[in-house]
């Protein structure tokens, strides 16, 4: 069942900040994605399963990097998105998979602050590899995060808000150097 007062109240509160640090601009074909899955049918994919299809702590979960046979498998089984499929073509289901694949070959750092502090959840990634730090902040103050040891410096992140960063790693680093 969908709650729709929730989902109302996510949509009020989630801000879209997109920060960029040594981006490539995503092609027009991966943007038509992107804006699919940010708002088709009027609130996206975003809702259930994060702004960066990272989960989020949504109902959906993590769908980065789901192929196009997962998505419409899901578009016809998962009562809550049967809304989408009324709304969605099958050229507009095919951008949506081709940015979630754009996001699966994107490593991502999760950057989580909840109950008081940051958590940190890292996929394996090499150096020079283009990394996207998904910065999440499950509190309704907000919060400084501090990166200036890959420096970005000190980023404001909002009550609720979520944050999207691109980054290039340079150097190596055993675990992501943060918070130690
Ligand atoms: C109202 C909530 C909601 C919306 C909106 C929604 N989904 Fe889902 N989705 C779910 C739920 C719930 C599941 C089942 C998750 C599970 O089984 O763990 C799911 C499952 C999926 C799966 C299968 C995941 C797997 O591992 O099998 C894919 C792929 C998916 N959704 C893609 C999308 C895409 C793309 C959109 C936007 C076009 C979308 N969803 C919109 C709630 C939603």
């Amino acid at each position: 069942m969908i709650d729709v007062n929730r989902l109302k109240y996510w949509l009020c509160i989630i801000t879209v900040v997109s920060a960029t640090a040594n981006a490539q601009p995503l092609s027009p074909e991966l943007l038509k994605g992107e804006t699919l899955f940010r708002n088709a049918g009027g609130y996206g994919c975003q809702v259930c399963h994060g702004l960066y299809a990272h989960g989020g702590n949504q109902a959906g979960g993590n769908i980065r990097g789901a192929t196009e046979l997962k998505l419409i498998e899901a578009l016809s089984r998962q009562p809550t998105m049967h809304l989408l499929t009324q709304v969605l073509s099958q050229s507009e289901i095919r951008s949506i998979s081709n940015y979630l694949q754009y996001l699966g070959n994107t490593p991502m750092v999760e950057l989580h602050f909840k109950d008081g502090k940051w958590h940190v959840r890292e996929e394996i990634f090499q150096p020079g590899d283009l990394v996207q730090l998904v910065i999440f902040n499950e509190s309704f103050t907000q919060q400084i995060l501090d990166l200036s040891a890959i420096e970005l410096g000190e980023i404001p992140v909002g009550a609720m808000e979520t944050i999207g960063i691109l980054w290039t790693r340079q150097k190596k680093y055993s675990s992501f150097p943060l918070l130690q």
